[in-house]
């Protein structure tokens, strides 16, 4: 299908909002609605290109609110609706996991019954490979794989997951699940562990390594996964279940290593270094490595990456120097709260 009008929820946080620039990009002629509570992830500056135009609209509200959804959903007729609202950080979902519960499970069920009642055409779950568990030195998560969640965080997602794919079974709401791997790129909030880098090495503080480093993640430009929802919404059948990864596995040390080595290149002066890098208290039920297998979106949908990565970090590292106003300002009082407990001492950021 080609929608006219997508309602994206959660499009003010970090790929909510480079998917929403994305679509108004790639797309001729679509209204782009957004609903998005406004946590301490979303920030209006990542829209604020989009403020006067009028092919897009703001709503401040929450997905677990029903009035809210269902007057969204009535006032505009979304034919689309692309769900990225989520509490989405593993550590804070360790110290206090219920509004992962609540904005991750209820959140996304008030959704599935909106959608389902007032028949929107397509529902789009965003989620993540993390709802697999964690491999060991070999192997790939596969769609058919056992779900096997680790951190709340996951668990969450996990629950979300099966609530999004038993609206199909149950109501024929048209569902797509999609679990993509570790995103990089513009807009991400500085607690997560690539612009977490950047800035702790901007501010000459020390970088919080957790455990060995040796744990792997497997990373996705967010342009590409942008490029492959697109591609779901034009073509998925509904009631599956799709992987999206590059195929890319490093070690997070390898990540910061390259993070400082680009930051070196362009701040010759800078006093950057691998001095920075400091090793701290593993994280609780640390995953130790993810890999995504996607031949589905690559055979089905035609999909592949088309950014490298050390072209894709390279492009990020320089967005964030040129952004720094940007980086700073989603550092708050309740972040440097919630940085004390994360790492069990003052880090000053
Ligand atoms: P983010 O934390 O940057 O943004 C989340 C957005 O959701 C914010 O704008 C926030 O205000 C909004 N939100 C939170 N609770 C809400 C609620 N109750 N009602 C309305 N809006 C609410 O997250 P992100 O990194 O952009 O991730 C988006 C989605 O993609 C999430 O569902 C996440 O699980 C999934 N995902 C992320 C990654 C990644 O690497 N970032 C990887 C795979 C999957
Ligand atoms: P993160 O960006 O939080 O994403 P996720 O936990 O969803 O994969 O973390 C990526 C990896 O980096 C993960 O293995 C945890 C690690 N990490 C650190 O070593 N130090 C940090 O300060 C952070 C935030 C993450």
């Amino acid at each position: 299908m080609t929608p006219e009008t997508i309602l994206v929820t959660g499009g003010a946080g970090f790929i909510g909002s480079n998917f929403i620039h994305y679509l108004f990009r790639t797309r001729k002629g679509i209204t782009i609605v957004n609903l998005d509570k406004l946590t301490y992830a979303g920030n209006l500056r990542n829209l604020e290109d989009l403020k006067s135009q009028e092919s897009y609209h703001f709503v401040h509200g929450d997905i677990c609110d029903s009035g809210t959804v269902d007057g969204v959903i009535r006032e505009y007729q979304p034919d689309c609706l692309v769900n990225f609202a989520a509490e989405t950080h593993v550590d804070r979902s360790i110290l206090d996991p219920d509004g992962f519960v609540m904005t991750n499970i209820a959140g996304v069920q008030n959704l599935l019954r909106a959608a389902s009642e007032h028949g929107v055409s397509k529902f789009i779950q965003v989620s993540t490979d993390e709802v697999y568990g964690s491999l060991g030195p070999t192997g790939f998560f596969m769609e058919e794989s056992p779900l096997n969640p680790r951190s709340p965080y996951a668990a969450s997602k996990a629950a979300g997951d099966l609530l999004a794919l038993a609206s199909y079974h149950t109501h024929s709401l048209p569902v797509v699940v999609t679990r993509s791997s570790n995103n990089y790129g513009p807009c991400q909030h500085p607690e997560k562990l690539v612009p977490l880098t950047i800035l702790r090495c901007l501010q000459g503080q020390p970088v919080p390594v957790y455990g060995d480093g040796l744990q792997i993640r497997d990373w996705l430009h967010v342009r590409d996964h942008c490029a492959a929802l697109d591609l779901v919404m034009e073509k998925a059948k509904p009631g599956t279940v799709y992987n999206v990864g590059a195929t890319c596995e490093r070690t997070n040390l390898a990540v910061i290593r390259k993070i400082i080595s680009i930051l070196q290149e362009a701040l010759p002066d800078g006093g950057i270094s691998e001095d920075l890098i400091q090793h701290v208290t593993d994280r609780k039920g640390h995953d130790r490595r993810y890999a995504i297998d996607p031949a589905r979106i690559r055979r089905e949908l035609g999909w592949s990456p088309s950014i490298s990565f050390d072209e894709g970090v390279k492009e990020t590292v320089l967005w964030y120097l040129d952004h720094q106003d940007w980086l700073h300002s989603a550092v708050s009082e309740d972040y440097r709260t919630t940085f004390r407990n994360i790492y069990g001492r003052p880090y000053d950021i």
